[in-house]
């Protein structure tokens, strides 16, 4: 059983996907802890009712990135994670935290990587320039994190089509359906030591 820390933002909906994995066992692992960067992110309140330990650490009362990190690494500490997922997570983690957990931060991103990533390429406006790059595809990726934005060694990716009259909305939902499926499966390849042999 892994013990599992989650950083999230907003809505959560991949946190749950990971509460509901853990549930049912096809995730051999705890979620012991969930740390918001927004006071107000409904992931919050699925940890809320899940009974799971949840913080805010907001960015704004830190002087930079290395002291902000070094906060939730202390959070993350605490409770001995074997492993950090982001999930809906916006901001870059400091150099520190990344080195002190190197090769045990998963994060998703809604598309398929390296194309349409890095800095500033979050929520729709990710889709948005899917669409206007007129690709056939788009998808979403787990990758492990390293010292840039959406750039470690990739883990699962999953294709899904764009359609004819898509709009930037309509093939966010049918990337999130897909997330929704990656990243249990991702953190369950960690959970069995499956992630050391692709490195
Ligand atoms: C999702 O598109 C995810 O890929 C990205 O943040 C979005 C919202 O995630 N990382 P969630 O519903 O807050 O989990």
């Amino acid at each position: 059983m892994i013990k599992i820390a989650v950083l999230v933002s907003g809505g959560g909906t991949n946190l749950q996907s990971l509460i509901d994995g853990c549930k049912s066992g096809f995730i051999p692992g705890e979620i012991v802890l969930v740390v918001s960067s927004k006071p107000d992110a409904y992931a919050l309140e699925r940890a809320r009712k899940e009974n799971i330990e949840a913080s805010v650490i907001e960015k704004k009362l830190f002087k930079n990135e290395e002291e902000y990190s070094a906060e939730i690494q202390k959070a993350v500490d605490k409770k001995k994670a074997d492993l950090i997922c982001l999930a809906g997570f916006l901001l870059k983690l400091a150099p520190n935290i990344v080195r002190t957990y190197k090769n045990k931060i998963l994060n998703i991103h809604p598309a398929l990587l390296p194309e349409f990533g890095g800095p500033g390429m979050y929520g729709i406006r990710v889709h948005e320039t899917v669409l206007k790059s007129g690709q056939k595809y788009s998808g979403c990726t787990v990758h492990l994190v390293d010292e840039e934005f959406d750039h470690g060694p990739i883990v699962l990716q999953k294709r899904v089509p764009v359609e004819a009259g898509d709009t930037p909305v309509k093939l966010a939902e049918r990337v999130l359906k897909e997330e929704h499926e990656l990243y249990p499966a991702a953190v369950r390849m960690f959970a069995m030591g499956e992630i050391e042999q692709i490195l």
